[in-house]
């Protein structure tokens, strides 16, 4: 882990234990996650406990511990999108993607999770990628946007070589 990246999360805010959500929001937006080195640095330059650092990074749903993918697909279960086939929906991510809700693909490229309702009902079955609606989704429809994402990874990979 590179420390001056860490160490710039703390310009200005040493002892400053009002600080602590910003911080620990900057460190999210800049790894992707909360790394425990950036926790512990947290503890001491913050001058917080270290035990009031894990209940806030555990505490905040927009917090992680544990290293997100670079896409972020959500599949909802609540009772509308249930009905309509979602639980067909998160058995393709599932497969495709080789990995439970909750976790990560082992390149990083993606976070798998299921929510309870993403506020559009009448639109289920409804996914989320990367912050985008998908709506009226079946299993192949779902297949194809993974697959197109994976896709423009590599192309992505290859323009820059
Ligand atoms: S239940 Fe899926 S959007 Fe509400």
């Amino acid at each position: 882990m590179e420390h001056a990246r860490l160490e710039a999360l703390f310009q200005g805010r040493d002892g400053r234990q009002d600080q602590l959500i910003e911080v620990l929001q900057d460190m999210q937006a800049e790894y992707n996650y909360l790394p425990e080195e950036g926790l512990r640095m947290a503890a001491e330059r913050l001058r917080v406990a270290p035990i009031e650092v894990f209940r806030v990074a555990s505490f905040f749903k927009a917090f992680s511990l544990t290293p997100r993918g670079r896409h972020q697909l959500t599949v909802c279960m609540g009772t509308a999108c249930h009905v309509r086939g979602a639980p067909r929906l998160l058995d393709t991510a599932t497969g495709e993607l080789d990995i439970k809700a909750g976790e990560t693909t082992e390149d990083g490229a993606f976070s798998l999770d299921r929510v309870n309702c993403l506020g559009c009902c009448a639109l289920g079955p409804v996914v989320l990628l990367d912050g985008v609606y998908h709506d009226h989704m079946t299993a192949g429809k779902l297949r194809r946007l993974i697959a197109s994402v994976q896709k423009q990874d590599k192309e992505g990979v290859a323009n820059d070589a």
